[in-house]
């Protein structure tokens, strides 16, 4: 009988397309198959020939893009030279993440599904659409897909005999064990120490501790929200970046949730450990330093504010030693409580520490060695570069708005990361940032005459005070900015800048104050007015249009305004503009950025 082999391969940007694959893992492990769990960029794809059982796990990112750890295979599966038969020998079962709020929902995952069906791969199982709009999140979707993967897989490759599924009340064995270390072993090299330089550019495995120059609040004290400008000094780190671009933060917890944590698990903050694989094969955590302290893992590591999975309330379950709490914990984890765990944490964004107050008899009882399994890593969080090198050489700004929120909980919701970077007080000396610079989604034209009509409500004007000032300081006009917010004396943020460029000829703006009059004025409305000028624009100077922002409605909206510009001044059609406007797209000539 062939070896009873799984490899499950993911392609994740957030980290729940890798939570799902860990957990596949598990449930494999679960039914005593061998199974490997890897990233698809860091799997060598050439093997993909010889495999005969994979799942394959991806997100779909942004406008229908695929993961970043997953982009070198998306270019290697596409080539044209692949013969058609490659993996007849493999048999396979897509599962998707994403968005049904986005127009190409769960692209990659359908695509991905239809290239290997065309290699000659054999589904076991139509492609899963995990959508985070659902009420109960993806886990709708995937928990009775995986029911139906694990019938198929077991008929192909039964129980040996004499073994059964292991129960999930059953610990299965830590991914690490955790050796506590001598005072006196070697100190750590954590990742904010500083490889000296030459070296390659800073990275998600090697940030670059950047020093916070400034952090002033761009709203004022009354608004609602606290925007922030924050700069970075990234001299000697290699980093550059062009309008567009984005910049990755690597957030820490807050003191205070650090030492609150280690008092409900009662561990020793300054003791210190290394960890050891399991299983042979599997790597140590990249960025953990070794020895590691308990405070640097739980600083750094461990994402004690987000709000806990299914599968976390699962093992916490096999740590109980409090019959009322194990309850409580089986049934979050049992198919029949999703409702009542979606009330308890999803519904309010109760987070994993104030998750662990609620079961002190079980927190205190978790053995050290289980945390990785536990709870997920801090993963980075992106922010559109706001500043151009050109104009700010070895600078890095970014607009922030800093996240908080009410539920029903009696504490307010902070975002982890603007929560700590709006915190940071460069005057008070060397504070530091773990940081890199990726890629953006926005390319800005290269040809010096091309204008653009960008338009960016609230800090979705962040990537066009990058291209603006990129393109003044190259000396550029024909920049035309719609921007919008609430009220010009609140937070009618850069309003010098701008109107400094609009007097020396390189900047046409436009600006929406929703709430300075009785009915609401929004960019779109702007947009409509200021028709015949975007369509001379388009039409005769072949513009470019950008759109960013964080407003769910407002993309759809500002479409809308774009194709009657379209209709009103280039008399065409509603079918027509429908297609005037998605034929800029695919030629990249309107290009968007939306976040919800
Ligand atoms: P509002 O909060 O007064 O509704 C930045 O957040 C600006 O975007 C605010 O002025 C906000 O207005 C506005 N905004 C909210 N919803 C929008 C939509 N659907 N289209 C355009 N702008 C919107």
């Amino acid at each position: 009988m062939a070896a009873r082999r799984l490899l499950v391969l993911f392609g994740s940007q957030t980290g729940t397309a890798q939570d799902t694959a860990e957990r596949i893992g598990r449930e494999a492990k679960r039914r005593h198959l061998q199974c490997t769990v890897e990233a698809l960029d860091s799997y060598d794809v050439a093997n993909l020939i010889s495999e005969l059982l994979v799942v394959f796990v991806c997100a779909t990112t942004g406008q229908g893009d695929p993961p970043d750890n997953m982009k070198l295979f998306w270019r290697f599966l596409f080539r044209k030279n692949l013969p058609s038969g490659a993996l007849c020998r493999l048999d396979y079962a897509v599962l998707g993440l994403g968005d049904s709020s986005y127009p190409k929902f769960n692209f990659i995952a359908k695509k991905l599904h239809k290239r290997v069906l065309q290699l000659g791969g054999n589904p076991l199982l139509p492609v899963a659409l995990g959508d985070d709009q659902h009420d109960l999140g993806p886990d709708a979707v995937i928990d009775p897909w995986l029911v139906a993967l694990w019938d198929k897989i077991l008929m192909l490759y039964p129980l040996p005999p004499g073994l059964e599924v292991i129960s999930p009340d059953v610990r299965l064995p830590p991914k690490y064990t955790l050796h506590y270390v001598a005072e006196d072993s070697p100190q750590p090299n954590g990742i904010l120490l500083q490889p000296t330089a030459p070296r390659a550019a800073p990275s998600e495995l090697c940030p670059f501790a950047a020093l916070v120059v400034s952090n002033q609040r761009l709203t004022a004290q009354s608004h609602f929200q606290d925007v922030r400008l924050i700069e970075f000094d990234v001299t000697g780190s290699g980093i550059t970046y062009s309008a567009g671009d984005v910049v990755m933060v690597q957030p820490q917890n807050c003191p205070e949730d650090v030492q609150q944590f280690c008092q409900l698990l009662r561990l020793d903050p300054d003791r210190r450990f290394v960890l050891k694989p399991t299983e042979p094969g599997t790597a140590l955590p990249a960025l953990l330093p070794q020895p590691c302290s308990i405070r640097h893992l739980v600083t750094h590591y461990l994402d004690i504010s987000c709000v806990p999975r299914r599968s976390f309330f699962q093992l916490l379950s096999c740590f109980s030693t409090s019959e009322l709490e194990r309850e409580k914990l089986q049934e979050f984890s049992s198919a029949q409580g999703q409702e009542e765990l979606y009330s308890y944490c999803n519904r309010p964004r109760r987070s994993t520490l104030e998750v662990m107050w609620d079961f002190p008899h079980t927190t205190c009882a978790i053995p050290p060695e289980y945390l990785l399994d536990l709870i997920p890593r801090i993963r980075p969080r992106a922010f559109s570069i706001a500043s151009s090198m050109l104009a700010h050489p070895d600078r890095i700004q970014i607009l922030m708005a800093v996240v908080q929120y009410k539920t029903w909980l009696s504490k307010p919701r902070r975002g982890l990361c603007s929560t700590w970077l709006a915190s940071l007080h460069p005057e008070q000396g060397d504070v530091r940032v773990p940081l890199w610079v990726k890629k953006g989604g926005l390319k800005f034209p290269s040809d010096p005459d091309t204008p653009i009509i960008m338009i960016g409500p609230g800090t979705g004007v962040a990537p066009f005070r990058a291209a603006i000032q990129e393109r003044v300081a190259q000396g550029r006009r024909g920049n035309c900015l719609f921007f919008g917010c609430r009220q010009e004396s609140k937070d009618f943020y850069c309003q010098a800048e701008w109107e400094e460029l609009v007097a020396k000829g390189f900047l046409t703006l436009f600006t929406a104050f929703s709430r300075d009059q009785e009915e609401k004025v929004y960019v779109q409305h702007r947009i409509l007015e200021n028709r015949r000028l975007v369509w001379e624009l388009l039409s005769s100077r072949n513009a470019h249009v950008y759109l960013a922002g964080n407003a769910k409605q407002m993309p759809a909206a500002v479409a809308e305004a774009l194709q009657s510009v379209l209709q009103l001044e280039g008399g065409l059609s509603p079918s027509e503009a429908e297609e005037y406007l998605a034929a800029l797209e695919r030629s990249r000539r309107f290009q968007s950025e939306t976040w919800s």
